[in-house]
């Protein structure tokens, strides 16, 4: 009987194992796709920036579940017509919009070893783990963090804001508020960040259970930086009606502009007033690694945490946030949680402890670590801060070319590698200029607005990036803005200007 049935399940096994029946044919097509791939990179310039899919191809995206088994070569060949053609774009030099990284070849190559290593790292005893625990150590070192700190890998700094505000929460309101709720204590928990700071704060308040009311939003400076003052004076109204400020999230790096609020000052207030200082460093933390930048960093070292994207300007591919809490054990306490079916051990696959499930809200965790270790070795901390000082330079230099050019009007100072500019029109011109130049493949600035104002932005993340690029949005711009806005288009060739 149990013959039978052991020779029943082999023969249904040979069917449902999902390896391939001739792994020559798959190395064959894995080797032209790692090619292609690799190609893809190499002559990025050739493409448009982006394109827009046709109708055509978003339908073949409509049809039904795929029941039956496709020819890998055949699914192959559909990305390569239908998707990979109308990617974001970030990959391209010509990609300045939001705040895209580039990635690199060895980020990618990185990424398929995860794939193929397919290792979970929720938890267990496996080497993995350590990469990522390498990775914590290291920001530990750069960041000027005690040995206690503790640091994961997350999707993006979005994450790492909410993580950040929960872990703040819990040290506000003791541990038991995550049996028991946030309760009255918790509804008079308010946060404080500024005007500049990016919406997932606000979001991370939300979803916290503590509300956006609970968030002050305080005003900038003319360098768009939280007015301390402002701070205080806000900080000290709502103790005297009973609130109990509990946060404060400064930008190192703001969204629209770059700006980085003055964080040694933030600390030593935070410090004086017992207030968890969160470090929203999304992009701008990764300045530490330029020595011309980091002093405009100063006081990040104080922080209680810092989130930062290495998918921004660490150019590892998407995704890959990061969070760092001083207090480690602040940061275990508000996320572990014991399980039996997780029970660590004195040995075997289950030892060691913590594990870093005990430090969000994911149990099972890719090895998105592998990518950024690739990275960070590969390339070296001093080489990639050279190419993040070099974005900026090549800010300062469209800057420089904004100013030199009377149909341009630059809208906010330039921090780091950010520039906000416009055509000398309405807000519609320069947000169809933007649409325009997006559609024409030539380059990819996005849109904000600044003082009431429609703006042209263009974030320089991506290390390809080069001063050519920068002369090819200034043209397009100048091009598409003389169209909109029926002005005369005047030849201009890019001014001699000191190009970095
Ligand atoms: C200052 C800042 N904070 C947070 C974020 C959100 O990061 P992510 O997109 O990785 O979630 C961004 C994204 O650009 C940002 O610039």
């Amino acid at each position: 009987m149990n013959e039978i049935i052991r020779g029943d399940v082999q023969n249904v096994q040979a069917g449902t194992s999902l390896d391939p029946q001739d792994w020559s044919e798959l190395r064959t097509l894995a080797h032209r796709m790692l090619d292609d791939a690799i190609d893809s990179i190499a002559k990025v310039r050739e493409r448009p920036v982006w394109q827009p899919a046709p109708d055509s191809i978003r339908a073949r995206f409509k049809a039904d579940v795929p029941r039956e088994a496709t020819d890998l070569g055949d699914v192959y060949g559909e990305f390569s017509d239908s998707i990979a053609p109308y990617a974001t774009g970030n990959v391209h030099p010509g990609f300045m919009g939001w705040v895209h990284g580039g990635g690199t070849a060895v980020g990618m190559l990185a990424e398929m070893l995860a794939a193929g290593l397919n290792a979970n790292l929720g938890g267990r005893d496996h080497m993995p783990i350590e990469v990522e625990r390498q990775i914590a150590g290291w920001m530990r070192e750069l960041f000027g963090f005690p040995q206690g700190a503790s640091g994961i890998f997350v999707t993006g700094t979005s994450t790492a804001n909410l993580m950040a505000v929960l872990v703040a929460r819990t040290s506000a309101l003791g541990t038991l508020a995550r049996q028991h709720g946030i309760g009255n204590d918790g509804a008079l928990l308010t946060a404080y960040t500024s005007k500049a700071a990016h919406g997932c704060i606000a979001k991370a308040m939300d979803i916290a259970g503590l509300g956006t009311d609970a968030l002050r939003q305080i005003d900038v400076d003319a360098e768009h930086r939280i007015d301390i003052s402002a701070l205080r004076r806000q900080i000290a109204i709502d103790r005297e009606i009973g609130f109990k400020p509990f946060l404060v999230v400064a930008s190192a790096g703001t969204v629209n502009i770059g700006a980085i609020d003055d964080l040694a000052e933030l600390a030593a207030f935070c410090r004086e007033e017992g207030i968890w200082f969160h470090v929203d460093g999304a992009f701008g933390a990764l300045a530490i690694l330029s020595p011309e930048l980091a002093p405009l960093l100063a006081g990040i070292e104080l922080a209680d945490s810092i989130a930062l994207d290495f998918h921004k300007w660490g150019q590892v591919p998407y995704d890959a946030g990061f969070l760092m809490v001083r207090d480690g054990e602040k940061h275990r306490q508000a996320f572990a949680q014991p399980a039996a079916y997780l029970r660590r051990e004195a040995r075997g696959l289950a030892a060691g402890s913590h594990w870093p499930c005990d430090f969000g809200p994911d149990l099972s965790r890719g090895f998105r670590a592998l990518k950024t270790w690739f990275t960070l070795k590969t390339f070296g901390t001093d080489r990639l801060g050279a190419m993040i000082a070099r974005t900026c330079a090549l800010a300062k230099y469209l800057e420089t070319r904004v100013l030199a050019e009377p149909r341009l009007e630059l809208l906010a100072p330039v921090n780091l590698n950010i520039v906000c500019f416009r055509y000398r029109a309405n807000d519609e011109v320069n947000r169809e200029i933007v649409a325009d130049i997006q559609e024409s493949g030539v380059a990819a600035p996005s849109s904000t607005t600044l003082d009431g104002k429609s703006a042209i932005r263009a974030a320089i993340a991506n290390h390809r990036t080069d001063v050519r690029d920068i002369d090819a949005l200034v043209a397009a711009v100048l091009e598409f803005g003389a169209r909109r806005s029926g002005d005369g288009l005047i030849e201009t060739e890019a001014p001699p200007l000191a190009a970095p």
